[in-house]
């Protein structure tokens, strides 16, 4: 039985939901190119729940390269500015806040003051994309290491989603690896930009010398329903990666960020539900939407076999950053060059930072867009999500083999 008619069964149960979820997700009018023909739905034997397990090592990456007419990727909104947020750390992130600094990974003079803020500096997407085009650069931020040479390539790994996982974080802590060449911006390229050609999208990309990997991230092609098939198209043994995290925190994370552009939205609570005396959820609303995991994954994996995918834990990216770079790394075949070193936990803004990123020896944090703090949520509505998402949740650790234990945590932000 497939995950679509399971989601199907699960969500028709409650009247909320119009299917296929794919038409809401409308990229415009993107041209289609030749259909190459898709391998059978790969859906992974059932694992046993509770016992995580990595997915094989992928294939060896494949370069791909074409021809190349110029044109800037589409930014993402307008630039934001750096603040710093009051310190949400606490829990599991002090353990960041007790690990010593030893003098030997410090970086550079002011990395050695981790906690002064005055003297980092801080990154979002939106700011990254105005450096970027202040430099008249789609490709890196301050350019300090950038050499100008080399070839642009189309990716051969991509970010592909989640909204509010930790995209960001993960891109810039990998873009700290010397054979990692990222592009900042979200190109949109599989949903949004399609009809621009391949052409196009290679020219988004950064130079890279022989041996680096170029990569990407637009977190809404998770939830595209073409993506897959066009990816599939572009570079079939592409790598993909998958930061995800508690669909209920993403849910309000999701909001957080829609209230802080419209501050003249409805409550969280009123758009989470259909109806709420009767306690339907609106899966129709993307907060909800995106997190239904399982339903998402089953149209990549008619696509992809699973050893292609690598699912990035959101939540253990917060409190351990290099664990989870250090399988992000294995992933693509890395050597672990981007440690535990290359991070230390900045108390006031309630997150890991990076010492030293990729284009600049200051330290950075992300920018106030990232690490926000969410308005409190009616734990009763709290209830109903988990509720909802569970038997989501379930089909998702087993399509992965992988338990992200979201239904252990005790509350949600
Ligand atoms: P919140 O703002 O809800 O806390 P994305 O980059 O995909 O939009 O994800 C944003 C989320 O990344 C943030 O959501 C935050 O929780 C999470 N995150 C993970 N690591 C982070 C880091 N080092 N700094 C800031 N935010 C981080």
């Amino acid at each position: 039985m497939s995950v679509t008619y399971l989601c199907y069964s699960l969500l028709g149960g409650s009247g909320s939901l119009q299917f296929p979820l794919a038409l809401q997700e409308s990229p415009g009018a993107a041209a289609e190119p030749p259909p190459s023909p898709p391998p059978p739905s790969l859906l992974p034997p059932p694992v046993r729940l509770g016992a995580p397990s990595q997915p094989p090592a992928p294939p060896p990456l494949d370069n791909a390269s074409h021809g190349e007419p110029p044109e800037s990727p589409e930014q993402p909104a307008a630039p934001g500015t750096d603040g710093w947020l009051p310190s949400g750390g606490g829990g599991a992130r002090d353990a960041w806040l007790r690990t010593p600094l030893a003098p030997s990974e410090m970086i550079t003079a002011q990395s050695a003051l981790p906690e002064r803020e005055a003297q980092e500096s801080s990154t979002t997407d939106e700011d990254l994309a105005g450096r970027r085009a202040a430099n008249g650069s789609s490709e890196r931020g301050g350019a300090v290491s950038t050499p100008d040479y080399g070839e642009k390539k189309l990716p051969q790994a991509l970010i592909i989603g989640v909204k509010k996982g930790g995209t960001r974080a993960l891109l810039e802590a990998i873009r700290v690896h010397p054979d990692v060449r990222a592009v900042g911006v979200e190109p949109h390229f599989f949903d949004r930009n399609y009809e621009k050609g391949l052409e196009w999208y290679r020219n988004v990309m950064p130079k890279t010398l022989d041996g680096q990997i170029t990569m990407e991230k637009t977190p809404s092609y998770f939830v595209t329903n073409e993506a897959p098939k066009r990816i599939h198209s572009m570079a079939k043994d592409i790598k993909l990666i998958v930061v995800v995290r508690n669909p209920v925190t993403r849910a309000i994370s999701d909001y957080t960020q829609t209230l802080s552009k419209k501050p003249e939205i409805p409550t969280f609570e009123v758009l989470a539900f259909k109806n709420r005396t009767l306690g339907l959820i609106d899966a129709s609303w993307s907060a909800i939407r995106i997190g239904i995991y399982a339903l998402h994954l089953e149209n990549w994996l008619q696509y992809f076999p699973l050893s292609q995918i690598l699912f990035v834990s959101g939540e253990r990216l917060i409190v351990d950053p290099a664990g989870e770079m250090a399988k992000v790394q294995d992933f693509l075949g890395l050597k672990r060059v981007v440690t535990e070193k290359h991070f230390y936990f900045n108390k006031t803004k309630g997150f890991p930072c990076l010492k030293k990123p990729e284009d600049s020896s200051t330290p950075r944090c992300l920018g106030k867009s990232k690490g926000r703090t969410h308005p409190r949520i009616d734990p009763d509505v709290i209830h109903r999500l988990r509720k909802f998402y569970k038997p989501f949740n379930m089909m998702f650790y087993q399509m992965t083999g992988q338990d992200f234990q979201w239904e252990q945590e005790e509350g949600d932000k």
